[in-house]
């Protein structure tokens, strides 16, 4: 008998999947820098769910806007597509980096990933302590029990330079004081972001390009599984542990169906099977342009990586906003 291996996920769906990332970010778009993060959001969400109606796909959403009771649309559990072709699970953040979409700052994306049924880690919605380095190093080389200098210093040994030509990527904020304090005084520099750490840790596949070597830090769970999903497709390694802080979220946890709070999830175990992952820049960023309104003209870019090929694809999209449907 011969087997085909083929992947869950065709190449054909690249378009279709690029196109659920687009509408939701130029729906955000028309909101940017108007103050009012719940709008934007909304209005991805409501692009983003009726372009992905429109997929042959039997989709469920694993990782989406929350919990039934609290989220009207793309909940988690929610059926989405038109039910015929491939079976998958859809992690989706219509508008990650709401708050910069808000203030017009750089970096804030629509992002979706879908993967073959059952591989994508069921995170509730808590925090998620991070670590995630791009490709080509042994395996374990970073590690969530180490300490940022320990980490830093075995990336730069790796590499062969000095820890002060390694770069760390760390979300901005008072949490992460002492991790900040401990790199700079190992003597490397760190990139810190005002949000956005999906960006934050797919910086790490790139270092040449991006300038990032290794992201850290702690972020949101949700995110860190869409991190996940984009790394199996470039390459790289990450680990990620919950930060349980209360009796819901543990209770949450236990419903998602992970029993150990202190367990290091690693890249395959985070996003495991066949995976796509797609994202649009909502506003200028450093790994994608944000959606420009020209005339009738909109124009949008975007990346759609497939990990059973390890390919990337660049997507500029030129729409006629005239014939872009309202709710986008
Ligand atoms: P939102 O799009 O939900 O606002 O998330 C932005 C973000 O910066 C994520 O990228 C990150 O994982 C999380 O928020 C960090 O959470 P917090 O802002 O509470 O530190």
């Amino acid at each position: 008998m011969v087997t085909t291996n083929k992947p869950v996920l065709a190449r054909t769906l690249s378009l279709e999947v690029a196109r659920v990332t687009e509408m939701a970010a130029v729906a955000a778009a028309r909101l940017r820098g108007r103050g009012d993060e719940k709008a934007a959001d909304r209005a991805a969400v409501d692009a983003m769910r009726t372009a992905l109606n429109e997929m042959d796909i039997d989709g469920t959403v694993v990782i989406g806007e929350g919990e039934r009771d609290e989220a009207p649309m793309l909940y988690i559990g929610e059926k989405v597509g038109t039910g015929s072709g491939p079976k998958v699970d859809i992690a989706l953040d219509p508008l990650e980096g709401t708050t910069l979409c808000a203030k017009a700052m750089p970096n804030s994306l629509a992002v979706i990933a879908l993967a073959e049924s059952g591989t994508l880690l069921h995170a509730p919605d808590s925090y998620m302590e991070k670590i995630a380095i791009g490709g080509g190093f042994e395996p374990g080389l970073v590690d969530l029990d180490l300490s940022p200098e320990e980490n830093v210093g075995r990336l730069a040994e790796a590499k062969g330079v000095p820890i002060s030509s390694v770069t760390a990527c760390v979300l901005d904020r008072p949490r992460h004081a002492e991790i900040i304090a401990s790199l700079r005084k190992a003597g490397c520099a760190v990139h810190l972001i005002p949000d956005g750490d999906v960006a934050g840790i797919i910086h790490t596949a790139d270092p040449e390009e991006t300038g990032i070597d290794i992201y850290m830090g702690v972020g949101g769970a949700p995110e860190g599984v869409l991190a996940a999903a984009a790394l199996r497709c470039t390459g790289g390694q990450m680990q990620g542990r919950l930060v349980i802080k209360n009796d819901e979220q543990r209770a949450r946890m236990l419903r998602m169906g992970i029993a150990d709070p202190t367990h290091k999830f690693s890249l395959g175990e985070l996003a495991s099977g066949d995976v796509m992952f797609a994202a649009t820049g909502v506003t200028n960023g450093s790994m994608l342009s944000g959606v420009r309104f020209r005339g009738d003209q909109v124009i949008t870019h975007s990346v759609v990586m497939r990990s059973s090929t390890g390919s990337v694809r660049w997507i500029t999209g030129h729409h006629q906003a005239s014939k872009i449907r309202p709710s986008a």
